[in-house]
């Protein structure tokens, strides 16, 4: 399969860009990514020598381009996105750009290509808050910030192009990931940078809201279980069943760390926080699937990493970062009276 990976350099693209390359000898790579404040060629570095890895710097709304790399390739895996919910609160125009906007272009490339197989890397947080139960791949999509509503966009025209051409797309919807090579822009390796640096760790609200955390190798292998085994035309939910609260991950972090609970600021709560998600995966499950990393274990992984990677996170967290972090959390008051802000 000749493979065109878009947001290959960013966290979740650049695991199956180097699973692939891996694990797949018959498989070749084009990644097309626009290196984003969140893109990072060093996250591809450890298989950037590789002859069957081509890296192609552009923006999926550019038709031209995609058009010519989808005439080379037999698949698209469109990774490419905006995709942090806090900034998609601040300034929503380039989620829908690119989110939505961008999964057209693709899609009409693919299309015209011939492509037999198109797949849209998309999140449980399309179904929005799910209080109770589980949600399942047919329920209704009821996304409630700038960020999931832009991922549900993309979906609907995924669904369009089904009914109206036959598009031959799979969608797989993935629950929070965490792991080694993430911005530390997303709560865990936020906590982790944080804490190394005993920067206090801002949790929202009563810090009880729930997420299914996967970690990034079980999600890369997920997406290249549907795109290999899965049914053209069909959706699946990718989680692990690992319900857990924004409380514990601090607790586990700092555990993990040795570092004191006094770390822990509660601040005033994300405006719409979606309380819970929770995912049925079992359709996924059906097709060989299961997650081989267990919570406490991957975090202890990821704290592990970032401790001996500081030379990888420690340039991210200055100028853009830092504009960002005082925009968000600076009006907290909260956080604001912390020493070492
Ligand atoms: P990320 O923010 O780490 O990386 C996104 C990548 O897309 C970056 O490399 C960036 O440079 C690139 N990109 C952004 N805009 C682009 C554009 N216009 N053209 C080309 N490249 C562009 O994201 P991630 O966490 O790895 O997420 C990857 C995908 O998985 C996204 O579609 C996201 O919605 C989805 N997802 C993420 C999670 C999660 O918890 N991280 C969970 C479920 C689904
Ligand atoms: O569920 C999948 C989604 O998970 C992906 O589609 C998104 O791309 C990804 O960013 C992630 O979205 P979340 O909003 O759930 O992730 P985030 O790490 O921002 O927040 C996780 C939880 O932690 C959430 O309940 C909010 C809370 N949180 C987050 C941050 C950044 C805090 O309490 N404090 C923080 O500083």
């Amino acid at each position: 399969m000749r493979l065109l990976v878009t947001g290959g350099a960013g966290f979740i693209g650049s695991e199956f860009v180097r699973m692939t390359l891996a694990t797949h000898a018959d498989s070749s790579v084009v990644v097309l990514d626009k290196l984003t404040y969140a893109g990072n060629l060093a996250n591809l570095a450890p298989v950037l020598h590789e002859p069957r890895l081509r890296f192609v710097h552009g923006d999926i709304c550019d038709a031209a381009l995609v058009a010519d790399l989808a005439r080379e390739t037999d698949a698209i895996v469109n990774f490419a996105a905006e995709t942090h919910v806090d900034r998609s609160l601040q300034a929503p125009g380039r989620f829908i750009q690119t989110d939505v906007y961008g999964t057209f272009v693709l899609m009409e490339a693919a299309r015209h290509a011939g492509h037999e197989r198109y797949l849209q890397v998309s999140t449980d947080e399309v179904y929005g808050e799910v209080l109770m139960g589980f949600s399942a791949e047919a329920d209704a999509l009821r996304p409630r910030s700038p960020y999931s509503a832009s991922k549900a966009g993309a979906e609907m025209l995924v669904s369009a192009y089904r009914a109206s051409y036959g598009f031959p797309a799979l969608v797989t919807r993935g629950s929070n990931t965490f792991g080694p090579y993430q911005y530390p822009e997303k709560i865990i390796p936020l906590f982790i940078t944080n804490a190394i640096d005993d920067r206090p760790l801002p949790l929202y609200g009563s810090g009880e809201a729930v997420r299914d955390y996967v970690y990034v190798g079980d999600h890369a292998r997920a997406v290249d279980t549907v795109l290999r085994r899965g049914t053209p035309g069909e959706d699946y939910n990718v989680g692990c069943g690992n319900e857990v609260n924004g409380i514990r991950v601090a607790g586990e972090v700092l555990r993990a760390l040795g570092k004191p609970e006094s770390l822990i600021a509660f601040v005033q709560d994300r405006p719409g926080h979606d309380y819970r998600y929770a995912l049925d995966s079992s359709k996924l499950d059906a097709l060989g699937w299961s997650p081989q990393m267990e919570f406490a274990a991957g975090i202890a992984t990821t704290v592990r990493w970032y401790c001996e990677h500081e030379d990888w996170w420690r340039p991210l967290k200055s100028g853009e970062f830092w504009e960002f972090y005082r925009r968000n959390y600076k009006p907290l008051p909260a956080l604001a009276a912390c020493r070492d802000f």
